[in-house]
This record gives structure tokens, C-alpha cells and sequence, in this order.
């Protein structure tokens, strides 16, 4: 298969543990890929025969962890689960030392972690590429599906107003980062106490949607912040997506929501499942946009 621009970057061999650590051609090459790699009968493109990867999930995963496995599959390429609560790891071995054994065994490595910094950590003391599965502050791969069903259900996404609404958190974060290079405006709408660090916001949803072409929102109270329940469901009253909310963004606005979802709290299930949401197209895309970021980076 001929991948011009996908050749044009040179992802081989590199970590991604934010959005930002790519280049905006280099993001656009992975979109590319993607379009390409969807296009074609799905295990085509095996360039990845013999190769490794590892899943390291420290939190739950329906979607991430699944899509690695698939897309290394596809690719050729064998996945290992390694759940955090089974390594020894779970028996106080380091997180530096498993990263040091484990560049020993495979050819790249996804982690899903608390602490962003720990991810860090573990990425310096690795000589393998590692890939953020989600940390407490960045879900990068989530982006890459984002702005991948942005692309295609738009027809692009240059120019794009994309509206958060919600909890400015790891998805919100990466996404914020995505729009930026890809050059959409992003405008986020977060109570006091929850906004994205280092970004504007407005306070009123009603604000940020007007006119805005994708509605994006998640959960209230994310992994890790199960005991701070109760206090955000309060914090965030007002900021529910339903369809009152939505009648203020474009006509043609689609919503996005990196799930799993809570109908009836960040998003009504009539907007989850009307016809405007495109959520479950970029859960699909999860796949094929792991397939393009797998197949750079290990290619
Ligand atoms: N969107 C997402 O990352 O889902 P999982 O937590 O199921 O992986
Ligand atoms: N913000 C959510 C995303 C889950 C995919 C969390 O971190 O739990």
C-alpha cells in the first residue's frame, strides 16, 4: 500500500503520553492512515507480524484495552494483557524495575494509570515505546478517535468549533490539545473548582454550545474520584447535554462522548442515542485510529 504522507513522519520508535508530543502533520498523517486502514479488508495491512504489545491497565478499560488488542491483532501483531492488580507489581516490585523487564520481552507497551507522572516515569526507565493508555490528566488515544469521527462526519475539521461542556478533565485535556493543532476552536463550559488546567472557560453551557458544531461531554466523577461523588453531581448540576442544551449548536451539530456514559447525568439518553450523536462512531474509530497510531509507531 502506498501511505505518502504517513511516510512523510517519522513516528517509528516514539512514546505518545500526550497529544502534544505530536506534530500537527504528524497527527494528520495518523488520520490519514486511519482512512486508509478503514478502507481496506481488515487484516490486510500486517506489517506488525511477530511483534508484541502489552496492555498495563491499572484502572478498568472497555474500549482501549480491547481496540489495542484488536488493532495489534489485525495488524499481526500479539497483545498480552497485564493487569496491574496480577504483575508483581501489585507485591510492591517497582514501577522502574517492571518497565525495565517488560522492554525486555515486548516491542511497545500501553499503560493505563492514576498519576500522569508515574506514566512518565515508567516511559523514561522503558527503552520500548510506550503509549498513554489514559492517565488522571491526558487520554490521547481517545483524541485520536475524536477528531478522526470529527473529520469524517464533518468532512473535516479545520475551522471546526468544538464545545466542551463539563468536567475539564484527562479527555478534555487531550481533546483541547488535538483541536489546537488540527486548527479548530475549542470552548469549554466547567463549573468553578473543575476547569481544564491552563485553559479558558466560560461558565455557561449554553455559552460555549451556541453555534458550535460538536458537543462533547464525560462523566461527572472519573476514575479515581469515586468518593468525590456526590459533591460533583451537585458541582455539575446545570451542565447536563440534552437536547434543550443542543438546540443552541449548529443545526447540523454532532455530540461526542469518549463513554462509558451515565444517560440522565452528563448527557440525556435521547442525545445519546439520537440522531446527532456520533459517539459510537468514534468508539469504533478507537480501532481503527489504534491501528494507524500501532502501525507508525512500530511499523
Ligand atoms: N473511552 C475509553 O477510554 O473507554 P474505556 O475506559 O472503556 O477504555
Ligand atoms: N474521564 C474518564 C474517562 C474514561 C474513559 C475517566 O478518567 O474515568
Amino acid at each position: 500500500m502506498t501511505l505518502p504522507q504517513a511516510l512523510a513522519v517519522e513516528l517509528r520508535g516514539r512514546s505518545l503520553l500526550r497529544t502534544t508530543d505530536l506534530a500537527a502533520a504528524e497527527l494528520e498523517a495518523i488520520l490519514d492512515l486511519t482512512d486508509e486502514l478503514k478502507a481496506l479488508p481488515r487484516c490486510e495491512h500486517r506489517p506488525l507480524e511477530g511483534m508484541t504489545l502489552g496492555l498495563l491497565f491499572r484502572k478498568h478499560s472497555t474500549r482501549t484495552r480491547v481496540s489495542l488488542a484488536v488493532a495489534a491483532a489485525q495488524l499481526g501483531a500479539t497483545a498480552i494483557d497485564l493487569p496491574g492488580d496480577q504483575l508483581q507489581l501489585a507485591r510492591g516490585e517497582t514501577m522502574d524495575d517492571t518497565a525495565r523487564v517488560l522492554s525486555g520481552y515486548l516491542d511497545a507497551i500501553a499503560v493505563r494509570t492514576f498519576a500522569h507522572e508515574e506514566l512518565e516515569r515508567f516511559e523514561e526507565m522503558a527503552t520500548i515505546p510506550v503509549l498513554n493508555a489514559l492517565t488522571d490528566e491526558a487520554h490521547p488515544l481517545q483524541a485520536l478517535a475524536d477528531v478522526q469521527t470529527i473529520r469524517e462526519r464533518l468532512g473535516g475539521i479545520e475551522g471546526v468549533i468544538v464545545a466542551w461542556v463539563g468536567d475539564g478533565n484527562n479527555v478534555c485535556v487531550s481533546l483541547a490539545e488535538a483541536c489546537e493543532l488540527l486548527g479548530a476552536s475549542f470552548v469549554c463550559a466547567s463549573p468553578e473548582g473543575y476547569e481544564p488546567p491552563g485553559l479558558p472557560v466560560v461558565r455557561d453551557p449554553r455559552e460555549a454550545v451556541s453555534g458550535a458544531d460538536v458537543v462533547v461531554t464525560d462523566v461527572w466523577a472519573s476514575m479515581g474520584q469515586e468518593e468525590e461523588r456526590a459533591e460533583r453531581l451537585q458541582a455539575f448540576a446545570g451542565y447536563g447535554v440534552d437536547t434543550r442544551l443542543l438546540a443552541l449548536a449548529h443545526p447540523d451539530a454532532i455530540v461526542l462522548h469518549c463513554l462509558p456514559a451515565h444517560p440522565g447525568e452528563e448527557i440525556s439518553a435521547d442525545v445519546l442515542y439520537g440522531r446527532r450523536s456520533a459517539v459510537w462512531d468514534a468508539s469504533e474509530n478507537r480501532l481503527h485510529t489504534a491501528k494507524a497510531l500501532l502501525a507508525l509507531t512500530l511499523g
